[in-house]
């Protein structure tokens, strides 16, 4: 066998041996992406809030903390989704979500741009245009709450 054709064959029992499961957290019991989405989402409030009260002016504005504040925001908001799957109905979450999943996806998919882009909109480091970013952000945080969120 020639070295490439082994190096070939290595990498694919490489590639075979570890899965998808890597961006894809498994869940052994439904409590259990229960608590990661709301875990997920309780990090993902506390970063969001870290910026709007520096907007509002509850917080001296720091450029670089709302910076990353932001940046960690946009990251957070893609993950808790994975942790509605079949069969996890529960939290204050409502049992719509499961009968209405691609309107779910849809708000989900939204927020994801509204907050990637007031990351990029912390990037200027300029107040205002941070200001002008967060109000799409959290009225997309707001859409998919009215809808799909028990209080
Ligand atoms: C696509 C729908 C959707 C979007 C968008 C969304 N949320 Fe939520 N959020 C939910 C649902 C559903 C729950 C309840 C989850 C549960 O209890 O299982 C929730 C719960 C929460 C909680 C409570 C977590 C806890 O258990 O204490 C916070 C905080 C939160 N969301 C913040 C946010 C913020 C901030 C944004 C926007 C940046 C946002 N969410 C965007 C659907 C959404």
């Amino acid at each position: 066998m020639t070295r490439f054709a082994s190096l070939a064959i290595a990498a694919l029992f490489a590639a075979a041996a570890f899965p998808v499961v890597a961006q894809t957290p498994q869940f052994a019991k439904p409590d259990d992406a229960i608590k990661f989405r709301q875990d997920t989402l309780k990090e993902l409030q506390k970063n969001f809030k870290r910026v709007a009260d520096m907007a509002g002016g509850r917080d001296p504005f720091d450029a670089k903390v709302a910076e990353e504040s932001a940046q960690r925001a946009a990251e957070l908001i893609k993950q808790p989704w994975v942790a509605f799957g079949p069969g996890t109905e529960g939290g204050k979450a409502k049992p719509e979500i499961w009968r209405e999943q691609d309107k779910f996806k849809d708000l989900a998919g939204k927020a994801e741009v509204e907050v990637a882009k007031l990351a990029v909109a912390a990037k200027t480091g300029n107040l205002d245009t941070i200001k002008a970013s967060l109000g799409a952000a959290g009225a997309s945080c707001k859409a998919c709450h009215d809808s799909y969120r028990n209080r």
